[in-house]
């Protein structure tokens, strides 16, 4: 599987001029490294101007930051996963912390939007992780095990294989303090023990999990050759091309 590298843009940046110059920079740096999948997500108003300037043989894939579940209708706001669809996306981010935690976004929830985006054929990169007081008293696994449960709840096997995984423990998400590589790689053996348990899925149908939270340049190698993660989810180092490039020129094993 080659190493997936998703740049969460999240409410950055300020205009569209500003997210073409950023991907830009991206895309012309991109062409040495194939050996991995990049993947942005932006705001939901950047993604028909970046998907337009972008050409199949760039090697990058696009993905919103959230959708709704409700295909169409009065939900004043929203953005449903066909239109997410449409614009041109093959992701969307759901269940991320900050969705969690400023939108009171419920495990319920989560999975309504996972099948909605599954519906639409999008691939579905939903963010689990436990806060620091979960880590305090011991209940990681735990957290993650609910998680998982509630928010792939009622899944068919084959949906899972549009499933991406983003461990991300709260605490390391745009603090500087990422996760120790031995942490993170404890928690994707037991996502991945939990995933398997769950959906009966052979060793052969591994469901990438990917880490997030403060990865950068000088750490991304300890997660994916170290850790052995599937992948990253970078936030604010994304947003500076020339550091994304080098986490995934660190990745690519470049
Ligand atoms: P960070 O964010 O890289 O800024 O810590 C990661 C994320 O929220 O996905």
């Amino acid at each position: 599987m080659k190493p997936i590298i998703i740049a969460n843009w999240k409410m950055n940046p300020k205009s569209e001029a500003e997210a073409l110059k950023i991907f830009e920079a991206v895309k012309k740096g991109m062409g040495n490294f194939k050996n991995v999948e990049v993947v942005i997500c932006s705001p939901f108003l950047w993604l028909p101007g970046i998907i337009k300037s972008a050409l199949p043989k760039d090697n990058i894939a696009f993905g919103a930051e959230n959708c709704f579940f409700e295909k169409e209708g009065a939900f004043t706001g929203e953005i449903a996963a066909p239109m997410v669809k449409t614009v041109g996306c093959q992701y969307v981010i759901l269940g991320h912390s900050e969705r969690r935690n400023y939108f009171k976004e419920t495990d319920e929830m989560i999975n309504k939007k996972i099948r909605a985006a599954l519906s639409e054929n999008l691939k579905a990169i939903f963010c689990i992780g436990e806060t620091t007081e979960e880590k305090r008293e011991g209940k990681t696994d735990l957290v993650l095990e609910n998680q998982i449960k509630e928010g792939l709840s009622g899944l068919l096997q084959e949906q899972i294989k549009n499933i991406v995984i983003a461990y991300e423990p709260v605490w390391a998400i745009g603090t500087g303090v990422a996760c120790r590589p031995e942490e993170a790689e404890k928690a994707a053996l037991y996502i991945k023990k939990t995933l398997g348990e769950i959906f009966g899925l052979s060793e052969k149908e591994d469901i990438p999990v990917l880490y997030g939270g403060s990865v950068k340049s000088a750490n991304v190698a300890d997660f994916i050759f170290k850790a052995k993660m599937d992948g990253v989810l970078v936030g604010g180092a994304s947003l500076d091309p020339e550091e994304f490039l080098k986490i995934v020129e660190k990745a690519a094993g470049n």
